[in-house]
């Protein structure tokens, strides 16, 4: 019989309760160590600012056993897209995976994409389900990212306090901006500036992707989406004597998910790079966390293998490796060659 593939509207709660349920399966099933997703962020999964998403699911009877989405920025990188699937652990290696993808690349190509990025979770020394079947696919591996995690509070919070203290003198004739929340609006020019930057100065592994695109009113909506899903956002900035901020980290604080905090960017812009900025203002915000959110047991946070600068920064904090992550690119442009031969013939259509 063939396989049905619908899509799920965000309006559709049985829908959306029954994908949340099939991650939640599957997270239990691949990944037991790593924090859950919350139904909060679950239900504002297709509505993301500066994306148009969209996703599909395949049932038996009621249940969702399979399903896919696809993320196509709106503001850059327009010829690319971000995939993910997912099938229920008692009904893989029966071609559901591949049925899904395909139906991933027909609509990403309609969409005018050229590329889809896609990820697979790993242990540090093993590999998934998922790389396996991207490597099937004919995607190519372009980066591998290491998930690191601080456990709070630090082991040795006085050798941190020395760090610190070592930073803060590198780092003379700068200060420091802290909040926590929504930009401030007067640092939202900055902070936009700063995130486009983050496109194009962190390593991008062998990818095809170009510079986004930010400014105020994008930070503005990207602020709201995070408050609207009960994300803490906990930032620390660095000011050059000019009053502009050259330097951001940010630290995400999901809802429900175990109280662990996810580190999101940490940026010096290039010319005010060996100072140790980078140090100075994560450690700051590390004790920022730690004042306005003393539930959170420990921070996550991902960064390319060749990052070593992040990682030399991240080492001296404590953190320790738990797992990684492979990151895979599908060219849709080549037909056969850049696809399997069963994800091109079902992509095509009849
Ligand atoms: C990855 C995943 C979606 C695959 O779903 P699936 O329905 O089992 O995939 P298929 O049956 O279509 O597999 C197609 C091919 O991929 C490869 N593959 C799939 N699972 C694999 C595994 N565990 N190890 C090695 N290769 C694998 C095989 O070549 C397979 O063909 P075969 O069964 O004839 O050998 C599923 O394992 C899953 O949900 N994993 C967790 C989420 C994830 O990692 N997603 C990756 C991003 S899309």
């Amino acid at each position: 019989m063939a396989t049905v593939i619908e899509p799920i509207r965000a309006d559709d709660h049985a829908a959306m309760d029954g994908w949340f349920d099939l991650t939640l399966r599957c997270q239990a099933h691949d990944t037991p160590d790593l924090p859950r997703l919350s139904r909060r962020r679950h239900a504002l999964r297709l509505s993301s600012p500066g994306f148009e998403r969209r996703a599909w699911a395949v049932r038996d009877g009621t249940e969702i056993v399979a399903a896919a989405e696809v993320a196509l920025p709106l503001h850059d990188n327009l010829d690319n897209g971000f995939a993910d699937g997912l099938v229920a652990p008692d009904r893989r290696r029966r071609g559901l995976g591949t049925q899904l993808l395909a139906h991933l690349v027909a609509d990403a190509r309609a969409a005018g994409r050229a590329r889809l990025a896609l990820q697979a979770s790993e242990g540090i020394a093993t590999s998934s389900p998922g790389s396996g079947f991207l490597r099937a696919a004919g995607a190519r591996l372009g980066q591998v990212e290491m998930r690191r995690r601080l456990v709070l509070p630090a082991v040795d919070p006085r050798a941190l306090r020395d760090l610190a203290a070592s930073a803060r003198r590198a780092a003379r004739g700068y200060r420091l901006v802290q909040w926590t929340g929504p930009t401030p609006p007067d640092r939202r020019t900055d902070l936009a500036g700063l995130i486009a930057r983050m496109s194009t100065d962190a390593p991008q592994g062998d990818f095809t992707l170009e510079g986004q695109r930010w400014d105020a009113e994008r930070v503005r909506r990207r602020d709201a989406a995070a408050a609207a899903a009960g994300e803490g956002r906990v930032v620390t900035a660095a000011q050059a004597a000019d009053g502009r901020l050259v330097a951001y980290t940010e630290t995400a604080v999901p809802p429900d998910e175990d109280d662990i905090a996810r580190q999101d960017d940490t940026l010096v812009a290039a010319e005010h790079r060996g100072h140790r900025l980078g140090l100075w203002i994560k450690l700051a915000n590390l004790d920022q966390l730690a004042d306005t959110h003393p539930e959170v047991r420990a921070v996550d946070t991902w960064n390319a293998d060749g990052n070593r600068w992040m990682i030399a920064i991240n080492d001296a904090m404590g953190f320790v490796p738990i797992s990684r992550v492979t990151d895979w690119e599908l060219d849709l442009t080549r037909g056969q060659s850049g696809t399997t031969a069963a994800i091109s013939a079902a992509a095509s259509g009849p």
